[in-house]
């Protein structure tokens, strides 16, 4: 494709799988009918913010928020800055920040603090994918998907250049 090689790292069973589970373990841990708000981080996310919401057997509402790191394409900086905030007040509810991948961690500590400010009654984190080899910053991933090694993944809503969101699999893009 266009001079890269798509590796599939995780197949679209693989995760499916992974998705019902992970829906499942987060259900338990929201006891209550309250409605558990689900902080999806644009646009990686997407894809499994879509997935993962039909996995879980509980009320839930859902909500955007985006942020941009500046550096090369497929190397984040450590600054961060907020490019579109939740609609809803989620002051005194449970929230779980829905991430697609941590890498240095710098993002998910950014939109941490900035979703504390807001008083939620819980602040946790799912993230499909954990890749922990360049973490810069302390992060709780509170649910995981899967720990991947430090190679640029795409597919599955994660994208090179705004391309490959619409795969089905994760794949490894090799130059
Ligand atoms: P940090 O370093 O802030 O990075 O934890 C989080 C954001 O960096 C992007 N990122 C990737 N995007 N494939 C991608 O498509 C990757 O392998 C990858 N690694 C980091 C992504 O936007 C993520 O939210
Ligand atoms: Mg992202």
């Amino acid at each position: 494709m266009i001079g890269r090689n798509l590796k599939v790292l995780l197949s679209e069973a693989t995760i499916q799988n992974r998705v019902r589970a992970l829906g499942l373990e987060i259900a338990a841990g929201y006891p209550g009918d309250d409605p558990l708000y689900l902080v999806c981080v644009l646009k990686g996310s997407c894809v499994f913010l879509a997935d993962l919401a039909r996995a879980i057997p509980r009320p839930v509402r859902i909500d955007f928020v985006s942020a941009s790191s500046y550096g090369s394409e497929t190397v984040s900086s450590g600054e961060v800055t907020l490019t579109k905030d939740v609609a809803s007040d989620v002051g005194g509810a449970d929230v779980l920040i829905v991430e697609d991948i941590v890498d240095t961690g710098a993002t998910l500590a950014f939109l941490r603090d900035h979703l504390a400010r807001k008083q939620p009654r819980s602040l946790r984190v799912v993230s499909l994918l954990d890749k922990p080899e360049r973490r810069s910053q302390e992060v709780t991933i509170d649910y995981a998907g899967f720990t991947v090694p430090d190679e640029f993944v795409v597919g599955y809503g994660l994208d090179f250049d705004e391309a490959y969101r619409n795969l089905r699999d994760v794949c490894v893009l090799e130059s």
